[in-house]
């Protein structure tokens, strides 16, 4: 009987209440310009590139068949968990934004390498001060491996922190930057190419040492914040949370979406901003597009063509289009899933950040 409701529950669809445009003129951010910072560090610590850091893997992503709806097959992998070390259950680490190198150029491929980028938060680790850091993680030929870097933002003369309490909600790849949502702050830029290896002998201090050398906490590389497109309010309107970030690439011109996070609010919004795909930075600091929609507990949202797709802590799939509204896919995940990244013929990619099944999977977006 338990198990006829069950499967009655995961057929189920639900249809929500409407969804409605915004001024998306009343959103804008403002840009802080290059950090000056990043020329001193340039000179002062050794360069080093994607293609370095995927020569340099350590940890090993195991497949998994996870009870995902609808999963790509042999999309699903999960996270190293051995005697000395622990991604897959750990909890000083929880995974959160996930972008692929799909995102960062429409061949599919960053410099010959196929790769996955995702975030993880330190927030109930010795009170956040780690901040936050990505994994690099190779999904094309050879091992299956990936490599944590601490993401940092300079300062000083030629100095950095880590990004205390940064959630990094969502992560978005374009080009050679890397967009990290801060929650109540807005987008945080991180430039690939002005990536150091740093000294792995201090383990627990972040930063330049005494003797010029410098150090993130044991880890070997570090990705500093080159720029920030900082919130600003306006009158009338609540400030928007960064809670997760993607990149829809079926609009003219390509364009980043943001969308916030909220238990109880039954006017959590999406925002669209345009982006310049020859500088990929923001071609605009006013959004183009600001959607109100009554879903709670939303992680996730991707666009394609116009279709929503966003995901919810319980494990749904929420998609949107005008035309249809919004439609509710029960248990299509087996745990809370995160933020969204679309690859274009392959699927949406999510990840879910709890120890029940903490992995990588792909939907095929064509079946919802
Ligand atoms: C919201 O705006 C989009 C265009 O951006 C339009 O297609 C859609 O019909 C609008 N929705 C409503 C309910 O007016």
């Amino acid at each position: 009987m338990k198990s006829s409701i069950t499967a009655l529950l995961a057929l189920a669809t639900t249809t929500l209440a409407e969804w409605k445009n915004l001024t998306a003129s009343s959103y804008t951010l403002k840009d802080s310009g290059l950090s000056p910072v990043i020329a001193r560090l340039d000179a002062a610590l050794p360069n080093v590139y994607v293609k370095d850091i995927m020569a340099d893997l350590n940890h090993d992503n195991p497949s998994a068949s996870p009870n995902v709806k609808n999963l790509v097959p042999g999309s699903a992998y999960a996270w190293q968990k051995t005697s000395d070390f622990n991604d897959q259950t750990g909890l000083k680490w929880y995974p959160q934004g996930i972008t692929t190198s799909a995102d960062a150029y429409e061949k599919g491929d960053y410099d010959g390498f196929h790769v996955h980028l995702v975030s993880w938060h330190s927030d109930l680790y010795d009170g956040g001060k780690r901040g936050a850091r990505i994994s690099f993680v190779n999904r094309g030929d050879g091992e299956r491996k990936y490599r944590h870097v601490l993401l940092v933002r300079p300062k000083d003369e030629d100095d950095f922190e880590a990004i205390d309490s940064l959630h990094a909600g969502g992560i978005m790849w374009y080009g050679n930057l890397l967009y990290v949502v801060s929650t109540r702050g807005g987008l945080l830029v991180f430039d690939l190419q002005r990536m150091y290896k740093v000294d792995t002998s201090v383990d627990d201090k972040v930063g330049k040492q005494e003797g010029g050398k410098y150090a993130a906490y044991g880890y070997k590389y570090v990705l500093p914040q080159v720029r920030s497109y900082d919130w600003q309010a306006e009158d009338g309107v609540r400030d928007l949370r960064f809670s997760f970030l993607s990149l829809d690439r079926t609009t003219t011109p390509d364009t980043l979406l943001v969308g916030e996070y909220s238990a109880t609010r039954t006017d959590s919004r999406l925002v669209r901003w345009p982006l310049d795909y020859t500088t990929r930075v923001l071609k605009s600091l006013t959004a183009t597009e600001a959607i109100q929609h009554d879903a709670l507990q939303i992680q996730g949202a991707a666009s394609i063509d116009g279709k929503y797709f966003l995901t919810q802590s319980g494990g749904a799939l929420i998609t949107h289009t005008w035309a249809d509204g919004a439609v509710k896919h029960g248990s299509v995940f087996p745990s809370v899933p995160e933020d969204l990244s679309v690859e274009k013929g392959r699927g949406l990619w999510t990840l879910m950040e709890q120890i029940g099944f903490r992995g990588v999977v792909a939907v095929d977006v064509t079946k919802f």
